[in-house]
């Protein structure tokens, strides 16, 4: 039996995708041998409602000098984060001294806003390369996984922070116990703590099961993100639904006491549990859905296949690796998949072994079919690839269920 890492309670596994690599582990073909596996599992806490994995990978085994992933890689994102900074800018960090700390900061894309208009800020990033390339961009960063003592240490040196903020970061902590004593530590009075994260509700409503992998373990809810807050000593204060990655909701947690809770939040939790979100019944549907996806996905590639057209798949995503291994697409189903970032292109994927080109050679030539891995960027990719689709090309996507476009 696995304990729930909030509360100790029982957790109730509801899928399992077996043995799967690192979602975010780029090799080299000479490299292939020393890849680490897991067993990606996922559950519920039926004491406090927590869907979480079932094992945890060391923090180091992902997050180190060679995290490939660049938040500012999409446009999209690029305006998401501006419009974040803008608006906490305006609401939160207006202050005669504003300090605004962020957790998993990567690339700057969000703080970089807050450098330009000069509000005092501090990264807080474990992954050393992206770290630099904030750097470059003058952002400060301290290269560093956030945890209690980090916390403190910086509360010490730099004094309380008005807001702490972290996108796709919090959901990727295990030790939650030690990021609120962290934000407890750091946190002024009346200062706000505010995380998005994928959300549970949008991941069973599509089927977007290719966001559990190791870096994702916790798949929050409102319900479940009050509960864990409450333990700590904090209220959660509003719920916003956001659309980007697929459907996200960005969670505001405040001091007990210090704010009123907006009516979204009952709302979202009444609909959570109308929906009966954290039910073993409903997850376990969840999981239906996963098999029939995985099979028509494996049946279209054998019949492309079988008729000679040529496939690609498009965006080297860590989702894709949870899609990839557990159906068991390799090169001979998918022969390559096209990405834009600089240290995934030449690299494999994580465990299918399928090879990485540069989207600059997308159109050299182009393919007859390309699966689109990176979903959560649809229409930025479409808008970008129109040469594709004018000279015949189809798109192929795999979520909500198995489609030709
Ligand atoms: N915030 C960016 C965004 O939304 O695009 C980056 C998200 S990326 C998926 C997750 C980031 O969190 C990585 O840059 C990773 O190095 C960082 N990270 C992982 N564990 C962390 C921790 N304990 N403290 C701070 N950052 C962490
Ligand atoms: P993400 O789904 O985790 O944000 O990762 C998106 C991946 O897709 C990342 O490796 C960059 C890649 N990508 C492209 O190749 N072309 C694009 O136009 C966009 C937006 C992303
Ligand atoms: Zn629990």
């Amino acid at each position: 039996m696995t304990r729930c890492r909030i509360c100790d309670g029982q957790v109730r596994k509801f899928f399992d995708f077996g043995r799967q690599p690192l979602s975010d582990d780029f090799r080299a073909e000479e490299d292939v041998a020393g890849a680490f596996y897991f067993q990606l599992a996922v559950g519920v806490c039926a004491s406090c409602s927590m869907v979480q994995l079932l094992e945890e990978v060391p923090r180091e085994r992902m997050f180190n000098y060679d995290y490939p992933y660049h938040s500012s890689g999409s446009q999209r994102m690029r305006e998401h984060f501006a419009q974040t900074a803008r608006d906490l800018l305006a609401t939160e960090l207006t202050g005669p001294d504003p300090f605004c700390v962020e957790i998993g900061s990567n690339d700057g894309v969000m703080l970089g806003v807050v450098k330009d208009a000069g509000v005092r800020h501090l990264g807080v990033e474990p992954s050393g390369g992206v770290a630099e390339l904030a750097r470059k961009d003058g952002v400060r960063v301290r290269t560093d996984f956030f945890e209690q003592s980090t916390a403190a240490q910086i509360a010490a040196e730099e004094g309380r922070a008005d807001v702490i903020y972290a996108a796709n970061t919090i959901c990727h902590i295990p030790y939650l116990d030690s990021v609120f004593r962290g934000v407890d530590a750091l946190l002024s009075p009346g200062g706000v703590f505010v995380f998005e994260d994928p959300y549970l509700g949008d991941i069973v409503e599509r089927h977007t099961f290719d966001q559990i992998y190791d870096e994702h373990f916790y798949l929050f809810t409102a319900t479940s993100v009050r509960e864990v807050a409450r333990r700590f000593g904090f209220d959660l204060v509003d719920v916003r639904r956001l659309p980007v990655h697929g459907g996200e909701v960005r969670y505001t947690i405040a001091r007990a006491g210090a704010r009123t809770p907006s009516p979204a939040v009952e709302k979202l939790i009444a609909e959570e549990s109308e929906r009966r979100l954290h039910d073993l019944d409903v997850l376990e549907g969840l999981g239906t859905g996963i098999d029939r996806i995985c099979e028509d996905l494996v049946k279209l590639l054998r019949d492309l296949r079988d008729q000679g057209a040529r496939v690609a798949g498009y965006g080297a995503t860590a989702k894709s690796a949870t899609v990839l291994n557990y159906a068991g697409i390799g090169p001979e189903l998918l022969p390559c998949v096209y990405d834009t970032t600089p240290a995934k292109i030449g690299r494999l994927m994580p465990g299918s072994h399928i090879p990485i080109r540069s989207a600059a050679e997308f159109g050299r030539p182009y393919p007859d079919y390309a699966v689109l891995f990176a979903w959560n960027h649809t229409d930025e990719i479409l808008a970008r690839e129109t040469g594709f689709t004018e000279q015949g090309g189809r798109w192929i996507v795999y979520v909500p269920s198995v489609r030709v476009l």
